[in-house]
């Protein structure tokens, strides 16, 4: 486990298991602190983690059509572990294994590092991946993520904490205000596979381009969200042209306690899961139990099933190449 401290009393924990983020302290407006992450108090709770909490994950983030993709003509086949989508990188992916982790010198930091064999749950390639949290004197927890492969492989990152600004077990996130960055988004089928359709959000309930309440629409009678049971979808962020430095992806609100979120990205989407799956079978962190919509997650990443849909950004690294992304969640209260 490592700890992370700065001069305003942020704390964030992290552990190799997965690349787990165990807690973070954040300040409210009047300065109390709380955990704003659902978790556990123990590595056996996390031991399985069913819903992520906390953990990297990978080697593809979200879903792979029927675990299948092609690449330079050969068919790779993964685990089905969703109904018959591959998610989050098979049975044993990035958040169920032991990373190498290393203090950042001169930096309030740690860098975890992992090797995914070739084949390793169906992926081809060594791929060498490493994560580093560091945390500034200005609440940023910056995550870097960088990559490279023997083999060309599909890659996709991200980081799944689970958010709730009013403090973890403290309800659902429904009175959370989130802003997404976002003109459009991915809709998916029955399966929460991508369509390939890039659908407008405007006169939608998946519209955030204005801070809105969580709870405001998400049961509206709308097909994407009665597919997804509320919002699990994947915006793709606005950008001028073809830039690819960091955006502001997300702003979360909290109005009883003030606390803010804010998520920025290099990445090109960001996957908004509002914790529809949860149901009160995973008892976390002083025996809080997470019922339905506990937390929020915002993960970063490219678009879902991209090795299936070749409109989609690449998601394809190849050997030579390093993968280089970039997230940071900057904490305030107002
Ligand atoms: C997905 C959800 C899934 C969850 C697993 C999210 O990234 O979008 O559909 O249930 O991960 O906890």
């Amino acid at each position: 486990m490592y700890t992370l401290t700065n001069s305003h009393g942020v704390e964030v924990r992290a552990m190799n298991y997965g690349g787990i983020i165990v807690s973070i302290r954040v300040a409210d407006r009047k300065g109390q602190f709380a955990d704003i992450v659902l978790g556990h108090e123990t590595l056996e709770g996390y031991i399985p983690n069913p819903p992520y909490l906390g953990a990297i994950v990978g080697r593809y983030a979200n879903r792979i059509a029927n675990g299948k993709f092609a690449l330079d003509g050969k068919t790779y086949t993964l685990p089905q572990n969703d109904g018959t989508n591959s998610l989050h990188g098979g049975l044993k992916g990035f958040d169920k294994v032991v990373w190498d982790g290393a203090p950042l010198k001169g930096k309030t930091g740690v860098a975890f590092t992992y090797l995914s064999k070739d084949g390793e749950e169906g992926y081809p390639g060594n791929f060498k991946v490493k994560v580093t949290y560091m945390l500034t004197d200005t609440n940023e927890l910056i995550l870097d993520y960088e990559a490279t492969t023997d083999k060309a492989t599909p890659i996709n990152v991200s980081q799944h904490s689970y958010f709730n600004l009013a403090g973890e077990g403290n309800g659902d996130i429904l009175n959370h205000e989130v802003m997404l960055n976002a003109d459009r988004f991915t809709p998916v089928d029955q399966k929460l596979i991508p369509t390939g359709e890039l659908r407008a959000v405007k006169g939608t309930p998946l519209d955030f381009t204005k801070p809105t309440r969580v709870g405001s629409r998400i049961d509206d009678n709308y097909d994407q969200l009665t597919l997804a049971h509320g919002y699990d979808h994947n915006w793709i962020i606005n950008r001028k042209g073809a830039d690819k430095g960091l955006v502001l992806a997300a702003r979360v609100y909290e109005p009883t306690t003030g606390r803010v979120l804010e998520v920025s990205t290099t990445q090109p989407a960001v996957q908004f899961y509002t914790g529809n799956f949860l149901d009160g079978t995973v008892t976390g962190k002083h025996g809080h139990v997470y019922q339905r919509r506990y937390g929020l997650c915002l993960e970063t990443q490219h678009y879902p099933d991209s090795p299936n849909h070749p409109d989609f950004p690449s998601t394809i690294l190849k050997p030579g190449e390093t993968f280089r992304q970039k997230t940071v969640f900057k904490f305030s209260a107002k």
